[in-house]
């Protein structure tokens, strides 16, 4: 499903996010920066270990030395990726209280906002925080469109893939972009 919005695209697809051709893909790490399971370690596979170096360094030179707090993101070069570069966010951990879906939308801003000030035009979202970190999803894909939509409304920047990555994942997201279609 492809959605033009103020002359840009989103769009939504099932795949593996490892090996999409966007400029950069955004990888749902975990505060230290030093890989994981689920896209995270699917992305570190991929990459190979140069990004685990860049993303220690990260973690000395720009952090010094503390984790990446949740909402926040980073950017680091692809390397063996087919993405030029990979941002890393972290998600909320699903706690059942309000002030994570903020945490969840703060993102997708803060990802779309770096990749802007990269002059990156296309980028690729995995679904943050569905997974191990447990977000129900129904919730996650309403905050991650409606996030999306409104910064691309407001700005000219190119192309954002939703990379959903089964069937089931790839519907939740059609039936929230359909429903904010209509509101
Ligand atoms: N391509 C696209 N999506 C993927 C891929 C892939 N190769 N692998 C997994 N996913 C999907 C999952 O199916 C889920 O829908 O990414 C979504 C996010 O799931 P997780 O990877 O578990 O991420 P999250 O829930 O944000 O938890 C982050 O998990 O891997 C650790 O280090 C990571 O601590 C962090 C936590």
């Amino acid at each position: 499903m492809k959605k033009e919005i103020s002359g840009n695209t989103l769009e939504l697809m099932t795949g593996d996010i490892t090996k999409q051709e966007t400029e950069a893909i955004v990888n749902a790490a975990n505060g230290t920066l030093l890989g994981g399971g689920g896209v995270d370690g699917a992305i570190h596979r991929a990459a190979g270990p140069g990004l685990l170096e860049e993303c220690k360094n990260i973690r000395r030179e720009q952090l010094g030395g503390e984790k990446l707090p949740t909402g926040k993101a980073v950017i680091t070069e692809g390397y063996r990726l087919p993405a030029n570069f990979v941002i890393h966010t972290v998600g909320p951990v699903w706690s059942g209280k309000e002030g994570k879906k903020e945490q969840l939308a703060d993102c997708y801003r803060n990802s779309l906002q770096l990749a802007s000030d990269r002059g990156i035009r296309s980028i690729s979202f995995p679904s943050i925080s569905t997974g191990i970190y447990r977000f129900p999803i129904e919730l996650a894909a309403d905050t991650a469109l409606r996030t999306i939509s409104a910064f691309l409304e407001t700005r000219d920047f190119g192309n954002v893939v939703m990379t959903l990555f089964s069937e089931k994942d790839y519907l939740v997201y059609e039936n929230a972009l359909k429903k904010i279609g209509n509101d």
